[in-house]
């Protein structure tokens, strides 16, 4: 059987990632896992984060999988270096191609990223950036209420066009031109975030980023088969269900729900 790309998340905000990679690549079959009943990791420790992720990443490879991608951000800035420690396969996180992106897209070198207070506090981003270009100038800010506006479903939400105006007051003063959406979540936002920026930022969507490293990983190998999706989660398949039906706009079959297992803590 043909093997799948492994994409895990915290929950149903990582199907931003997998709708990136299913357009980019619609031969691949692709396996998601989504943490539902753990969700959500940005306000989680450093430690809890790198087990839960060691443990979806065991799961994804029980899957017959040849590569997996970390669609969270949260788990990418604190786990990816442990995942790639453990695990034999290739692994793609989200902040590299995050920070390539806004690295190629800049031309003031003054960069701003938003993502969830684990993933600002952990530094990752703001540390790719600089490693990727010393010149680089970073503002990072933790903006942890979009996330759940965004599973209430306030995409179009004055109160969600407020709260992203007074998140972004501060970075909007410091002369950025491009702004990273550090968290899996904000892509649903991004015509909103756009309408209090303006047009002289540039915003950079992680998951499409992520998406483009994979597309030239597997570029020419494209067929006119049509990939299979199979999505399992750690709770609640008719949540999931709903609102990924809303991120991905288009219907979500293969739902399963899975059960923890000591084999997925052990490798
Ligand atoms: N998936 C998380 C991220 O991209 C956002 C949701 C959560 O806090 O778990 O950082």
């Amino acid at each position: 059987m043909k093997k799948s790309i492994g994409i895990f998340d915290s929950g149903v905000g990582g199907l931003t990632v997998f709708k990136a990679v299913k357009d980019a690549l619609p031969d691949q079959n692709i396996i998601y896992f989504g943490d539902t009943a753990r969700v959500p990791y940005g306000s989680k420790s450093e430690n809890t984060i790198v087990n839960y992720s060691l443990q979806n990443a065991a799961f994804l490879l029980q899957q017959n999988i040849k590569l997996l991608i970390v669609a969270c951000n949260t788990s990418s800035a604190f786990a990816l270096d442990k995942l790639r420690e453990q695990f034999e396969i290739p692994i793609i996180g989200v902040i590299e191609p995050g920070a390539k992106t806004a690295l190629s897209v800049t031309k003031n070198n003054r960069i701003g990223v938003i993502g969830t207070e684990g993933t600002i506090k952990s530094l990752a981003y703001q540390k790719e950036l600089r490693k990727q270009n010393p010149d680089c100038k970073v503002f990072a800010k933790p903006t942890p209420l979009l996330v759940p506006l965004v599973e209430e479903n306030w995409i179009d939400h004055s109160v969600t066009k407020q709260v992203i105006a007074e998140y972004l007051d501060e970075l909007l003063r410091l002369d950025i031109d491009t702004l990273i959406m550090g968290c899996t979540h904000y892509p649903v936002l991004k015509d909103m975030i756009k309408s209090v920026v303006g047009d002289s930022i540039e915003l950079v969507d992680s998951a499409e980023a992520v998406a483009n490293v994979v597309n030239e990983k597997y570029s020419g190998k494209n067929s006119i088969l049509k990939g299979e999706y199979n999505f399992f989660v750690s709770d609640n398949p008719e949540k999931f269900k709903i609102l990924g039906e809303r991120i991905i706009q288009s219907e979500l079959e293969n739902v399963h729900k899975v059960f923890f297992t000591e084999s997925w803590i052990q490798k």
